[in-house]
C-alpha cells in the first residue's frame, strides 16, 4: 500500500458563481483501521482561502503549521492577506524544496482573489501544479470523486447549489472507498461569509 493511502482521504473543492466550495472526509485511519472520525483537513488561512491536504495525517498537520507561519510573515511584511495565486506557487515552492524527502501530502487550494474570482488548484507532493475552471480531487477517494464532480457539476451554480453538489458528489464518493468516509465537512465560501457544515454519512 503507498503511503498516500495509509491514513485515507477524499478531497474535493468546487467552483461556483462567484463562490467557491472545499469539502473533505472526516476520517482518519492506519490502513484498514480506524482511529479517529472527526480528523480535520481542511484549513482556512484566510477568510478567502482555504487549503485542503490530503495524504498522511502527520505530514498534513506539519505543512498546515509551516504554511500558517509562512502566511503569517507575509502579513506582516506586506500588511495584507496573500492571493490564492501567490499562496498556491508557495506551496508549491515548500513541497518542491523537499523533492527528494518529499510531504506526503497532495493539497487542494481555493480561494477567491481579485474582484472575487474564485480560483481553485491542485499539486503532487513534490509541488507540481494543476489547475482547473470547474473542480479538482485529491486523496484515495479520488478516482470515484472525479466520476461524480463529473457527472454532477455544473458551472455557474449559486451557492446553495454549489453545497447540495459537492455534498453528494463527496457522500458518493466516500461509499466507493474503504479508506475515507465517516461524513463530511463541507466550507462554502462567498464574497461575504463563510460556511461551514458537517455531514453525516454511513458509519461502517
Ligand atoms: C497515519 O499513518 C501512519 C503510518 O501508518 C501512522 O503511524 C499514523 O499514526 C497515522 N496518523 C497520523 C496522524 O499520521
Amino acid at each position: 500500500m503507498s503511503i498516500f493511502e495509509y491514513n485515507g482521504s477524499a478531497l474535493v473543492a468546487m467552483v461556483g458563481k462567484n463562490c467557491f466550495a472545499i469539502a473533505s472526509d472526516r476520517r482518519l485511519g492506519v490502513q484498514l483501521q480506524t482511529i479517529a472520525t472527526d480528523f480535520q483537513r481542511i484549513f482556512k488561512i484566510h477568510d478567502k482561502l482555504f487549503l485542503g491536504l490530503s495524504g498522511l495525517g502527520s505530514d498534513a498537520q506539519t505543512l498546515h503549521q509551516r504554511l500558517v507561519f509562512r502566511h503569517k510573515l507575509y502579513q506582516l511584511r506586506e500588511e495584507r492577506d496573500m492571493k490564492p495565486e501567490t499562496f498556491a506557487s508557495l506551496v508549491s515552492a515548500m513541497l518542491y524544496e523537499k523533492r527528494f524527502g518529499p510531504y506526503f501530502c497532495q493539497p487542494v487550494i481555493a480561494g477567491l482573489g481579485e474582484d472575487d474570482k474564485p480560483f481553485i488548484c491542485t499539486m503532487d507532493s513534490i509541488g507540481a501544479k494543476e489547475l482547473a475552471k470547474d473542480f479538482v480531487v485529491a486523496g484515495t477517494a479520488s478516482e470515484s470523486l472525479y466520476g461524480a464532480c463529473e457527472s454532477m457539476f455544473k458551472p455557474d451554480m449559486d451557492h446553495e447549489e454549489l453545497f447540495e453538489t459537492i455534498s453528494q458528489a463527496l457522500v458518493s464518493s466516500i461509499d466507493r472507498d474503504c479508506l475515507s468516509g465517516w461524513g463530511g465537512h463541507v466550507y462554502i465560501v462567498t464574497p461575504t461569509e463563510v460556511t461551514e457544515r458537517i455531514l453525516k454519512g454511513r458509519m461502517d
